[in-house]
């Protein structure tokens, strides 16, 4: 039996997979540790957005060659969105790599750790090519995806259950539909039963995860507003569940049914990750996202009209081919103008295989990409200091985690908008780790609120 460290990199989808990764490995009878120095087996789920961050997996890899190169013990493996794209290649690029699981296939992976050390050669460097254990292509029959062992351990207060898998749009920059392949959602009463067993568990929030989750269940005539209303009956508050989120919305597909929804239902929380990538007409076409500016600013007003208080997160692209500097100070305006709670700015990045990359020059330079990015950074930063300067007096309601690991005396936890809140400890040594409680702002930065008198209890 192994002794496994797993290093996630990536979105949350990514996060979820690693657990789902760590539950089948358990059940296998390994231990999943959480140093590398204590491991015997090392498994980077990996990521292929952009290629920064397979460049950031390349060399942690190589980090590890001296140890995996000497130690014929020692298993190194990949598995994620780099795997699917380059398994096959990177395990013949790089001899010391044992494994490379792609993004359907990693519940696999106690298989393939067997069947290595079945027939582990004694030299690790001789290694074929055969033994490596490679599965590639997506495959939706591989056991376990989103489906939650019943007796999934929980730990933690946050719980992550996906909804839907892969992604069916086709914005010409994006590798994920390659990597994750096509849109497959869960039935709703099987995501409502495991919401519910996580809650029973001791989960108080859940997230719920798709690429591009306002499509969920929409080939089925069903939708994210159905979903939510079922999951609010069949875990209700008794579970002990507090609080919903679901991410990542896209612009085009947002309702007013699910914005409704949300305000309907108090556990939800009022906070949307809505990408615009641009704010310029002619670079939103060229990314094929589907809307135009004046959609996306329309569903923005929509959502402040139905929930004036929610917080809205965006991402962009700077740089993308053909951006000019007027297509830039759209996006610019955009960020100014619509107070954003956050947003992540990325430069273009351009991926093997996706439409932008085969058919579009990139053609702004880095230094430009670098110009732009820095620039938005500071405009949204601009935003985010004055909605901080708004904080003071205000009340907001926080879900208690624990004792700061700074400092003891101060206890931290999360608001509905998933911003941190830093408050005094609880009075008389009791426990509020899971519990909701009212804190009144003394100060806040961009990331973080702080909170000088005693929280009040909620509920
Ligand atoms: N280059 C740069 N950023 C990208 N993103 C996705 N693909 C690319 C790319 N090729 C960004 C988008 C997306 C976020 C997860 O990553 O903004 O919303
Ligand atoms: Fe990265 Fe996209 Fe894969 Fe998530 S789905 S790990 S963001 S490439």
């Amino acid at each position: 039996m192994r002794k496994i460290h797993i290093v996630t990199f990536g979105c949350q989808m990514n996060k979820l997979d690693s657990e789902l990764a760590a539950e089948a490995l358990a059940d296998a009878g390994h231990t999943v540790v959480d140093r590398e120095q204590d491991a015997d087996t090392v498994v980077f789920n990996t990521c292929s957005v952009r290629d920064h961050a397979e460049q950031r997996v390349l060399s942690r890899l190589a980090q590890l060659r001296p140890r995996r190169e000497a130690d014929a013990d020692f298993r190194l493996g990949i598995m994620g969105c780099f795997a699917e794209r380059d398994g096959a290649e990177l395990l013949q690029k790089l001899p010391y790599l044992d494994f490379a699981l792609g993004t359907r296939q990693f519940p696999r992976l106690p298989e393939v750790l067997a069947g290595l050390d079945a027939g582990a050669p004694a030299e690790p460097r001789k290694k074929t090519r055969r033994q490596a254990g490679l599965f590639g292509a997506a495959d939706a029959d591989a056991p376990g995806i989103g489906n939650r062992h019943p007796r999934a351990r929980h730990e933690g207060m946050q719980g992550f259950v996906s909804v839907m898998r892969g992604c069916d749009n086709r914005c010409s920059y994006c590798i994920v539909p390659d990597v994750r392949g096509g849109e497959i959602s869960r039935a709703p009463a099987e995501i409502a039963a495991e919401v519910r067993s996580l809650a029973l568990a001791g989960a108080r929030e859940i997230t719920l995860l798709g690429q591009n989750i306002d499509a969920y269940g929409k080939r089925d005539g069903s939708s994210l507003a159905a979903l939510l209303r079922l999951i609010d009956r069949e875990a209700p508050p008794e579970t002990g569940l507090l609080r919903i989120r679901f991410v990542t919305s896209h612009p085009r597909d947002i309702t007013r049914e699910l914005v409704e929804t949300v305000a309907a239902l108090p556990r939800v929380c009022r906070h949307f990750h809505m990408p615009a990538q641009s704010g310029a007409d002619p670079v939103l076409a060229a990314m094929r996202r589907g809307y135009t500016r004046a959609d996306y600013d329309g569903k923005l007003a929509m959502i402040r009209d139905i929930l004036p208080d929610a917080d809205i997160a965006s991402d962009f692209i700077v740089g993308f081919p053909g951006e000019t500097e007027a297509d830039y100070l759209a996006t610019r305006a955009l960020v100014a103008a619509a107070d954003f709670q956050n947003s992540f700015i990325f430069k273009y990045s351009p991926r093997p295989g996706t439409p932008s990359a085969e058919t579009m020059e990139d053609t702004v330079p880095p230094e430009e990409k670098k110009r732009r990015n820095n620039d938005l950074l500071a405009v949204q930063n601009g935003v985010s200091r004055r909605r901080g300067a708004a904080m003071p007096g205000k009340r907001v309601e926080v879900l208690v985690e624990g004792p700061s690991p700074r400092d003891p005396r101060r206890w931290t936890g999360r608001t509905a908008g998933n911003m941190i809140c830093v408050f005094p400890e609880p009075p008389d040594g009791s426990d509020w780790a899971g519990k909701l409680v009212r804190c009144t702002v003394t100060s806040a930065t961009p990331l973080a609120l702080y909170c000088d008198a005693a929280p009040e209890a909620v509920g």
